[in-house]
């Protein structure tokens, strides 16, 4: 893989959580391209490591579960032992249980536990390590993934789901106010629908994909990388002065 001209994120090394796939992969990919080290964190260590080889030298794969501690603390101990601390964080692992979430009259308890503790607890775990690790080393940029599910009715028959992205954005603020005095920003993006493995059940689907487009003003879907040209401003110094903020990349979804 080539290093692009700009190489905003020279001197950066980056963990991206849930990067064996999807935007996370295509975060790491373009990070990469940009000039950064970075970490390719999945709980699928098949996944993880195929991009880590197609990227290269500057990237390593770390296999954590974000829903359990002792696996997201040994992955930044050890990547910090290896001289690849993290200076940017992207906390992007999540799952949606299509088929399984569901309005909540009909929410199965452990449906609702899965998801909140993947998606907010697991969050929640990559922050506070990214932040114990930046206090160590002078600070840094965490990047939170949201959804438009989390700030309105959009994800009506996704209650979980929907209720863990609102979790991360209420984190993403509490967080960037506390550490913004000791150099640690923390924003959170917030994608509509985007053509990746998570959302299969609706891309294969002509009328619920027809359905979801036809609430996007810019009349099509996301692409992995439309979320990936916002992640690497946000990790750049370049948004130095941005910290709490939520960033829709959801071609005006939320405008509605
Ligand atoms: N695709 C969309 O339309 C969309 C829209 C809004 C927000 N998002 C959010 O973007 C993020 C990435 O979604 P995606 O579409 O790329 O998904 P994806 O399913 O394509 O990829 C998710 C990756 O995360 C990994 N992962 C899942 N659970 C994990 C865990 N517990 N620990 C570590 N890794 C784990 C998977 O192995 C996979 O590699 C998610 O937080 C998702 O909620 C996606």
């Amino acid at each position: 893989m080539t290093t692009s001209d700009s190489g905003r994120l020279a001197g950066k090394t980056a963990l991206i959580t849930g990067a064996g796939a999807g935007i996370g992969q295509a975060v790491a990919e373009r990070f990469a391209r940009e000039g950064a080290r970075v970490i390719i964190a999945d709980r699928d260590a098949t996944a993880a490591q195929s991009v880590a080889e197609v990227i290269g030298d500057a990237a390593r794969a770390v296999v954590c579960d974000v829903s359990d501690e002792a696996t997201v603390a040994a992955a930044f101990d050890h990547v910090a032992t290896a001289g690849w601390a993290p200076n940017v964080v992207v906390a992007n692992a999540g799952v949606q249980l299509f088929g399984q979430d569901a309005k909540a009259a009909d929410l199965d308890l452990n449906v609702w536990r899965r998801t909140i503790d993947i998606n907010l607890t697991g969050t929640f775990l990559t922050v506070k390590h990214a932040v114990r690790t930046m206090l160590e080393h002078d600070g840094g940029s965490i990047i939170l993934t949201g959804s438009p599910t989390g700030l309105n009715g959009e994800g009506a028959d996704f209650t979980a789901y929907s209720a863990s992205k609102a979790g991360i954005h209420g984190l993403g603020r509490t967080v960037a106010a506390a550490y913004a005095r000791v150099g640690i920003r923390v924003n959170t993006v917030v994608p509509a629908y985007t053509e990746t493995g998570l959302v299969t059940t609706i891309t294969t689907d002509p009328e619920a994909r027809a359905a979801i487009i036809g609430r996007i003003p810019m009349g099509r879907a996301g692409a992995p990388d439309d979320v990936s040209g916002v992640m690497v401003f946000l990790a750049s110094d370049d948004s130095a002065f941005a910290t709490g903020a939520l960033f829709a990349v959801d071609g005006g979804m939320t405008t509605l």
